[in-house]
């Protein structure tokens, strides 16, 4: 045997580690952009940090949903200028950038407003990350004193993030998303999403398959599947586009995946073949985030929503038709512009007749560069508070009577990650209810019949059921 000479490659030092922390705003879409962007940053040697302080690069991936969402981006802006300041002084450097649909919408004023943030760039832009980040490092170790790199990408490109994003290799949470589509173009007149990200696009089936069981490979039991009008989902396939059902129905087969669902629907876009998938889907969830905004006929026509509170009835129906125990949630604006106490009582009554298991519902606010932010009659901020109320009272008392019907009750939660308390895990039902149960570590990842307790403010108490309850589960 020839002796061994010295290797012909000096193995490669691993890059020096480095610290990220991502501060996420905003709608589910950006959470999973800030974990493609952690993706995206661990080849060049970035490890996640717990809080900005430990980090050599902050991201604040953000979100322009209204104003309030906005303006938060600004005061942290103002926080993290100051821990910049200190690293500079001692000699270190920390670099900042900003993502998401804040930096779509208003990246240029941003660069005015906060000269000292490194990088600005839009959600469409992200896989460019890596490039940016190393050109950033290499201007903070020149000369000294400069303000802020100066990278500004607010470009919808031509080619798509997602044929860039690396393969996920990292432990899957048991409940993972994946972004299926992105954009919009339903332009309902309150709306930034179609400025911020751009035309409604639908990724490749076969992409979303192998995203989704590559996740599975890594621990996940459920997906949820993502985009701002997810229904409205046409993805290539083999043979021709596949709608969202097609998808649904591609992912179902996937061993080892045991729920799926989606978020968030339009009206318009809930087809014939998607209704019937929640009936024949085993997998697919009886519960529907389907978001209606009003229940005023006047008010739908004015924001763009094109269909009627009849319409809403009317597919509402066909989905529980189809799946009889489906939970719906929805999202609801009030006081949009020239909104009447008659509009508003439309509203109270949608909701009286459909019943929400859960819903978010938000004041009216008047976005930059929307049709209804240049509208003449804007409701008074008082009304806005009151009819806030009114509703949310409605909604929380169905919310409660909802979460009451299943206490007493087996039934099946997935168990995702350990709770607040020592020897607590905490899950969700089929319907989409958090619930919290004291259970050895074990459990977690796993589908478990649980009986329903009690109903605690945020959650659902359960534990495993005696043995009595087990035989009349069986
Ligand atoms: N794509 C979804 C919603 C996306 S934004 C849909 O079509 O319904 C999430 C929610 O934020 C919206 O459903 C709406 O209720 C709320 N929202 C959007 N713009 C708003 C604004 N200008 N003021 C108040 N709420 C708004
Ligand atoms: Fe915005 Fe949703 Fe309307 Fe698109 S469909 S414009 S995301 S509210
Ligand atoms: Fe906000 Fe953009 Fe999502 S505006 S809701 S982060 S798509």
């Amino acid at each position: 045997m020839e002796p061994r000479g010295p290797p012909l490659h000096r193995p490669r030092t691993p890059p020096l580690a480095k610290k990220l922390f991502i501060k996420t705003y905003g709608c589910q879409m950006n959470v999973y952009d800030s974990e493609r962007m952690t993706d995206l940053l661990a080849p060049i040697g970035y490890a996640v940090a717990d809080r900005p302080e430990a980090a050599d690069l902050v991201i604040l991936n953000t979100c322009h949903i209204r104003e309030k969402a906005s303006e938060k981006v600004y005061s942290e802006l103002g926080r993290l200028r100051r821990l910049k300041d200190q690293r500079r002084t001692k000699g270190g450097n920390l670099t900042l950038a900003v993502a998401g649909c804040v930096a779509q919408a208003d990246g240029a004023e941003m660069r005015r407003r906060a000269p000292y943030v490194d990088i600005v760039m839009g959600p469409q832009a992200y896989h460019r990350l890596p490039e940016y980040v190393a050109r950033a490092e290499r201007a903070a170790a020149g000369p000294a004193g400069q303000a802020g790199v100066g990278i500004l990408d607010t470009e919808f490109p031509v080619e798509s993030k997602f044929d860039h994003l690396p393969a996920p290799t990292r432990q899957a949470a048991v409940s993972t998303f994946v972004s299926i589509q992105e954009g919009c173009d339903k332009f309902c007149t309150f709306c930034v999403v179609p400025y911020t990200r751009g035309a409604e696009f639908s990724r490749p089936l076969q992409q979303i398959v192998d995203e989704t069981r590559r996740r599975v490979d890594n621990g996940a039991r459920e997906v949820t599947l993502l985009g701002q009008n997810v229904n409205a989902y046409h993805g290539a396939a083999l043979d021709g586009d596949a709608n969202l059902a097609e998808l649904i129905d591609a992912l179902a087969d996937i061993d080892g995946l045991a729920r799926i669902r989606y978020t968030t629907s339009h009206p318009r876009d809930m087809d014939a073949d998607l209704i019937a998938a929640h009936g024949s889907c085993a997998k697919l969830m009886p519960f529907l985030h389907l978001p209606v905004q009003s229940g005023s006929d006047r008010i739908l026509a004015a924001m763009n929503r094109q269909h009627t509170a009849a319409d809403y009835h009317r597919i509402v129906g066909a989905l529980r038709d189809a799946r009889p125990d489906l939970a719906l949630s929805s999202d609801f604006i009030v006081g949009y512009p020239g909104e009447t106490d008659a509009d508003f009582e439309a509203t109270l009554d949608l909701v009286r007749t459909t019943v929400f298991a859960q819903a978010y519902s938000f004041k009216y606010s008047a976005r930059p560069g929307t049709p209804a932010a240049a509208l003449q009659d804007q409701v008074p901020e008082a009304a806005k508070d009151e009819r806030l109320q009114a509703l949310q009272a409605l909604l929380n008392e169905q919310q409660r009577a909802a979460s009451q019907a299943i206490v007493g009750r087996t039934t099946e939660v997935l168990l995702e990650r350990p709770g607040r308390h020592q020897g607590q895990l905490v899950g969700r039902t089929m319907w989409n209810q958090p619930v919290q149960a004291n259970l050895p570590p074990s459990y977690q990842g796993s589908l478990a019949k649980l009986h329903i307790d009690a109903c605690a403010a945020n959650s659902l108490d359960a534990s495993l059921p005696d043995t009595t309850d087990m035989r009349a589960c069986a």
